[in-house]
């Protein structure tokens, strides 16, 4: 049984990132007139009430979205995102928090399509009441890394597979990187951009050298810590494994993670990296 409900971590520096590079990414895309479709394979609810008890009852919005919103010396990407989630808010002040298919819908211009997976009975209901009857979204009640492979590769060949799952089990670890396999021997081109968490750090070493060693190429890893490693105090960090990414993703990431580990790091404790996990050649 899941029992995962994002909405106690909505807005938090681990979504500051992922939301950060799926930005980036879907405007890389719409830098070309052809259409793509984005599959999100762990969708969630769509939004969140940052007024709500769940949010509420650790605050970690506080830590995320909270410290950027007011902010006027904004590097750019991060300004852009800060303003895609005030379009959720009236203006001073913060009480909405557009998951991952609001954000992607903003970007989706008329042609391009959006697949949304999620499995938890309570949250795909949500979600599919945000899709509305917006044709562009078909919302799948169904295990993402499963039913998302039926999907690929899309009938546009351009697209994005975000990979976002809680790691609730252990063996998300090693599922993630099968699927990404059999994902990307469908959709060589596509991109992919996994969500990991670093809880204990010899999990994510393994997680590397395993996506390391499946022959893909063209991987990028950028992270974002806001507290040493420790195997005692929950998530310390989190990142973003990117496969083909946009070739300026790199570049953008240099500006604003350093920027973003300062701004969110506990007592000068923010940490970030930016690495080629395996090259392109
Ligand atoms: C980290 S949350 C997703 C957050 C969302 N991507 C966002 O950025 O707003 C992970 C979600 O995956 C769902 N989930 C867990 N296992 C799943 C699976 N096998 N297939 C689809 N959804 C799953 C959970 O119910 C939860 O809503």
């Amino acid at each position: 049984m899941l029992s995962y409900r994002h909405s106690f971590h909505a807005g938090n520096f681990a979504d500051v990132l992922k939301h950060i590079v799926l930005i980036q990414s879907l405007d890389y895309l719409n830098k070309k007139d052809k259409p793509w479709c984005c599959v999100d394979t762990h969708a969630g609810p769509g939004k969140y009430e940052l007024d709500g008890d769940y949010a509420l009852k650790n605050r970690e919005f506080d830590n995320g979205i909270a410290k950027l919103w007011r902010r006027n010396d904004l590097p750019d990407s991060v300004a852009h995102y800060v303003s895609l989630i005030k379009r959720f808010n009236k203006p001073d002040q913060l009480t909405r928090y557009p998951g991952s298919p609001l954000i992607a819908k903003q970007l989706l211009r008329e042609k391009d399509r959006l697949c949304l997976c999620e499995l938890h009975n309570t949250e795909i209901k949500l979600l599919t009441a945000e899709a509305k009857k917006d044709k562009r979204i078909k919302v799948f009640h169904a295990d993402g890394l499963k039913s998302s492979l039926t999907l690929l590769p899309p009938l546009e060949r351009r697209g994005l597979v975000l990979i976002d799952p809680s790691y609730e089990i252990k063996s998300d670890y090693q599922q993630v990187v099968e699927t990404l396999v059999a994902m990307h021997k469908r959709f060589a081109v596509g991109t992919y951009a996994l969500w990991y968490p670093v809880i204990e750090r010899s999990r994510n070493r393994k997680l590397e050298r395993a996506l390391q060693a499946t022959g893909i190429k063209n991987m990028q890893l950028f992270e974002l810590g806001i507290r040493a490693d420790s195997n005692e105090h929950g998530m310390t960090a989190s990142g973003m494994i990117v496969i083909n990414p946009p070739w300026t993703l790199m570049a953008e990431m240099q500006q604003v993670l350093p920027w973003l580990a300062d701004v969110l790091g506990d007592n000068g404790e923010g940490f970030c990296r930016m690495e080629t996990l395996v090259g392109d050649g």
